[in-house]
């Protein structure tokens, strides 16, 4: 359904570019959920945006790569553009609703123009709608709630309204950047639950982005483990959790609570991610790496499939628990 080759979006001139995203490559199918991990300011949000069509302007731009939606070459247009050329749909939500709701209108109002926008339908035929994608969000007594204002719902509510609003365009894919992050641990079950229900029932690919190893353990079919850019180990989720193969992954596993039940500290990884332009030769998890050796320094480390559908990007993979 989406696929993601070697995309690069950079900042500064086009002479001398920084590279905050340096060669993504990911598919996601029809009905499959991906999760893409990684620390803060590792370029998740700014793959998304990449690939939604949505970089923040003036900024960061694609420099290189390609987005193919169906096998369709997206990357040069705008997410209006995509659907007028018919090339599917893809909508997204965001971690903080009320950053992308209109506080002075009723939620039935704001679904509805969603609505109007990708139906062209309008008045009481796209409030009929409304109501109808606020049940498939599982919202409770939708009706009544067509003519709430944000602030007199849940943060969990508000989310679930987002959700409605995406729904609106009947996406083909649905990118969620933290959706959850801001909500209490049942709620967010509760969201994640209903984003594996849509997934199935609509048949939607999604890319869920989270810092929060246990929220992919929750939630998705295949993971994509980001570090300064690249995506540096790519699995099923059994299988990375089973037998994570780099240093990086194997770092954020440790650091997950559930994993140190009784710890009176967590762990951490130590030292801090690269900024950018300052990624020299070798591999760029060295400077924090417990595995690394003097290969490491010299040269970018290959990427290597080790497993069925486990791709890692490291010259010494873990093999286990240990440096193979
Ligand atoms: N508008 C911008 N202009 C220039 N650089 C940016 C811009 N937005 C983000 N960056 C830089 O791009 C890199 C990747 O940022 P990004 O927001 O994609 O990280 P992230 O993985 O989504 O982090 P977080 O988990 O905190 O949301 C960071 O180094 C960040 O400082
Ligand atoms: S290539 Fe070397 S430094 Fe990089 S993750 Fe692998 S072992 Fe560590
Ligand atoms: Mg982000």
């Amino acid at each position: 359904m989406l696929s993601v080759h070697d995309l690069t979006v950079s900042i500064g001139p086009e002479t001398a570019p920084l590279d905050i995203v340096a060669g993504v490559s990911f598919d996601i199918a029809k009905g499959e959920i991906l999760g893409l991990v990684g620390e803060s300011g590792c370029g998740k949000s700014m793959t998304s945006l990449a690939v939604m069509g949505l970089l923040p302007q003036p900024g960061p731009r694609v420099r290189a790569g390609r987005v193919l939606l169906e096998g369709s070459d997206v990357t040069q247009l705008q997410p209006w553009q995509r659907v007028e050329a018919g090339h599917g749909r893809m909508a997204m939500i965001f971690q903080e609703p009320m950053t992308s709701l209109n506080p002075v209108r009723r939620i039935g109002d704001q679904i509805a123009e969603a609505v109007k926008v990708h139906d062209g339908t309008s008045g009481a035929a796209a409030l009929l709608r409304a109501r109808e994608l606020l049940e498939l969000v599982r919202m409770p007594d939708p009706a009544m709630q067509l003519s709430a204002y944000p602030h007199q719902l849940s943060g969990g509510q508000r989310q679930r309204v987002m959700i409605a609003i995406a729904l609106a365009c009947r996406p083909q894919v649905l990118i969620a950047d933290e959706p959850t992050t801001a909500l209490d641990v049942t709620i967010q079950v509760q969201i994640l639950g209903l984003l594996r229900e849509l997934c199935n029932r609509l048949d939607m690919a999604i890319l869920f982005i989270t810092h929060d190893m246990g929220v992919i353990a929750q939630l998705a079919d295949r993971v994509a483990v980001m570090y300064a850019g690249r995506i540096v180990e790519t699995a099923p989720v059994e299988a990375l959790f089973d037998r994570p193969r780099h240093h990086y992954t194997r770092g954020l596993m440790d650091c997950m609570p559930s994993r140190n039940s009784g710890a009176r500290r967590l762990p951490t990884i130590s030292g801090q991610p690269p900024a950018p332009g300052t990624v020299g030769a070798g591999c760029v998890f060295a400077s924090r790496c417990a595995g690394v050796r003097e290969p490491c320094r010299v040269a970018s480390p290959p990427r290597t499939g080790v497993a069925n559908g486990h791709e890692v990007l490291c010259a010494f993979p873990l093999n286990g628990g240990v440096a193979s």
